[in-house]
C-alpha cells in the first residue's frame, strides 16, 4: 500500500488543529487524500466526524478505501478533480473542506478550483483548512523550503510553493475570508478560511 512518511509525521499536529476548530459531529470533505493516512488517523480519532475522502487520481481510491475499511465514519473515496466545474458531492452541507499538500504539487489553477469548490460545498460558517508550505511576504523562506521549492519546479515547471497573498486573493474572490493562521512544525502553515455565516 502506498505510504507517505510526511503524512505520518504531520498527521498528529494537523489533527490537533482540526479538533480545536471543528464540531464533534463535523461533516468533512477531504481533497487530495493521497495515501489515505490522514483520513484513517483523523476519522479513527474522532468517530463522530463524517469523513469523505477524495482524490483526482483514480489509482489512489483503492488504498484510501483499504486503509479506512474498518472505520464506519469514512465514506468511500471519490474521484474529485478540484478543476472540475462541479464536484461529485452534496452542496452546501459540509462543516469543513480539508486539503493538505496539494497546492504546491499541482498547477496554479488548482488554487482557484479549490477555493471556488469549497465555497460551493461549505455550509455558511464552514471552514476551508489548507495545510502546506507557503511563501509569506516579509518572512524569509526557511532553507528547507527554498530547496523543496527548487526541487518541485525542477520536477514540473507548473509546481512550486505558492505565495500566501495570492492564495488568499483567490479565496477572497471565491467569497472566503481568512480566519486564522497556524504555524506548524517543519515550517508549514495551516490556514483556515471561512464561508461567511
Ligand atoms: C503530495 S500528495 C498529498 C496527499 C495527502 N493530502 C498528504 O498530505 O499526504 C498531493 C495529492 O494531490 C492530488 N492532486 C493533484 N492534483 C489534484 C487535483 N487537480 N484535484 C484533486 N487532487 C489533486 C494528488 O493526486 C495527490 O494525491
Amino acid at each position: 500500500m502506498p505510504f507517505s512518511a510526511p503524512a505520518e509525521r504531520n498527521g498528529a499536529p494537523i489533527l490537533a488543529v482540526l479538533r480545536s476548530l471543528l464540531p464533534a459531529n463535523a461533516r468533512v470533505l477531504e481533497i487530495a487524500s493521497g495515501t489515505g493516512q490522514h483520513a484513517q488517523r483523523f476519522a479513527a480519532a474522532c468517530p463522530a466526524w463524517d469523513w469523505q475522502p477524495s482524490d483526482f487520481n483514480p489509482k489512489a481510491l483503492a488504498s484510501v478505501d483499504a486503509r479506512c475499511a474498518g472505520l464506519a465514519n469514512v465514506r468511500s473515496c471519490l474521484v474529485l478533480d478540484v478543476l472540475a466545474p462541479r464536484w461529485p458531492v452534496a452542496e452546501p452541507v459540509h462543516d469543513a473542506v480539508c486539503c493538505a499538500n496539494m497546492l504546491h504539487i499541482s498547477p496554479w489553477a488548482t488554487c482557484a478550483g479549490l477555493m471556488q469548490g469549497a465555497r460551493r460545498c461549505l455550509k455558511p460558517g464552514g471552514l476551508l483548512l489548507v495545510y502546506g508550505p507557503f511563501h509569506v511576504d516579509g518572512e524569509p523562506l526557511a532553507p528547507g523550503n527554498v530547496a523543496f521549492d527548487a526541487d518541485l519546479r525542477q520536477r514540473d515547471s507548473a509546481w512550486g510553493l505558492r505565495r500566501l497573498a495570492e492564495v488568499d486573493a483567490q479565496a477572497s474572490q471565491a467569497g472566503l475570508g481568512l480566519l486564522r493562521r497556524f504555524d506548524m512544525p517543519a515550517n508549514n502553515l495551516l490556514l483556515a478560511w471561512q464561508r461567511p455565516a
